[in-house]
């Protein structure tokens, strides 16, 4: 049965903007791929200062075509973090190459290790895909180092994806966006994403090839775009390449252009909802808060507030109990080598990412949107004393 929860993990702040932009694209009678999207795409280009962006179906299709065009093939390893969403991976299997799993910094810091990447790079790799985990940036500086010495040793290219599906409207420096640093930036608008059109995503980078190989696999590698045929009645085509149906919709850009105008101001909103659970939850010297200077590389996306218990039994009798309450919360996220799929495929990984396996042992996700209240937080943090009276 459906369970009716009082205070959601996730929300969406939509309004009369995001049904009258729907409802403007449905009076128009034309659906996919077409002006909405080249008016997202412009958009976002000019707010993060960046040459390329192309919108997609999905963050998935974006982290796809993202080692398409970087040529990632059968012979490949990909870096990836093991602590993130299974499609950070799964996209490297499309590509027949070999995920290659890194462990998170530490408890207090879950984004990619750069001494892991150090350690785990070899003449195989193709790319490093980092994950910007709960909108925080990954050591940026360190990792793009790690990257300039293995190319100078390999004498190969070794491409820096960044998986940003966390991270939308976060910064790394003043000027510099999350998704803007390495070369490919790859975007999710899940239903549960800080900018959500229900599914859809982007991939950004300044590089011009790139941008064309993602432009051009979005729609099955067709010469001519869906635009070229409805508009001006260009019937003939070519296809000279694998391409896939990765086109976003009209009604998604729609979407994305009325959420755009509140990302500042939402993602504004989580970071001081995240400081007061912070200043609630520092009575409970046991739980553990990653991040605890959350500004220290730039302004984070603040996606998720992840809290760490002190140890597993304690985090589900929590999230239990919580789920009583009618409180909703969430794991982020189980190790991906710890999947049956990936265990199967490549064995027991526990012992070489120790840290990723404590951290996902301990986590619990909770709830953090744009319409959660000051006395929603202060609800989440009562409930979960009351909880941990019971487990003691
Ligand atoms: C870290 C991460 N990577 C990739 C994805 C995939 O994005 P999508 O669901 O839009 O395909 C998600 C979304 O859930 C995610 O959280």
């Amino acid at each position: 049965m459906k369970k009716k929860w009082n205070i959601l993990l996730s929300d969406l702040d939509y309004d009369e903007d995001e049904l009258k932009a729907v409802n403007q694209v449905l009076d128009s009678r034309w659906l996919t791929m077409s002006e909405r999207v080249e008016e997202f795409e412009q958009r976002i280009s000019t707010t993060f200062g960046i040459n390329e962006v192309v919108m997609l179906s999905s963050g998935t299709a974006a982290l796809h075509l993202a080692l398409r065009a970087c040529g990632c093939s059968p012979h490949d390893e990909v870096i990836v973090p093991a602590l993130s969403f299974v499609a950070t991976a799964n996209v490297v299997l499309y590509c027949r190459a070999t995920p290659v799993f890194a462990d998170i910094c530490s408890l207090q810091e879950p984004t990619i290790s750069p001494q892991a990447i150090q350690r785990l790079i070899t003449e195989r790799t193709r790319a490093v895909i980092v994950m910007h985990y709960a909108g925080f940036s990954c050591q940026m500086a360190e990792i793009i180092d790690i990257i300039k010495h293995a190319e100078q040793k390999y004498s190969r290219k070794i491409w820096l994806i960044e998986d940003s599906a966390h991270a939308i409207g976060g910064k790394y420096t003043d000027e510099q966006w999350l998704g803007c640093i390495g070369d490919i930036g790859c975007f999710s608008f899940f239903s549960n994403k800080n900018l959500p059109t229900g599914e859809g995503g982007m991939l950004v980078t300044n590089n011009p090839e790139i941008a064309h190989t993602a432009r051009l696999l979005r729609s099955h590698a067709l010469t001519r775009s869906t635009i070229q045929h409805h508009y001006y009645g260009q019937t003939d085509y070519d296809v000279i390449e694998l391409g896939y149906n990765y086109r976003p919709t009209e009604i998604t850009a729609a979407l994305a252009l009325s959420q755009l105008k509140k990302l500042n101001h939402n993602n504004q909103y989580r970071a001081e909802l995240t400081a007061y659970y912070r200043q609630l939850l520092q009575h409970h010297p046991d739980l553990l808060i990653p991040f605890p200077q959350p500004n220290k590389t730039g302004t984070p996306a603040f996606h998720i507030f992840p809290v760490l218990f002190p140890d597993e039994k304690t985090a589900k009798g929590v999230r239990d109990f919580l789920h009583k309450q009618g409180i909703q919360t969430s794991h982020h996220y189980r190790p991906i080598p710890d999947f049956t799929y990936y265990r199967k495929r490549f064995g027991d990984q526990s012992q070489d990412l120790p840290i990723t396996y404590e951290y996902s042992r301990r986590e619990l996700t909770l709830p953090l949107h744009p319409l959660l209240s000051k006395e929603d937080v202060a609800c989440v943090v009562q409930t979960i004393t009351e909880a941990l009276s019971k487990t003691k």
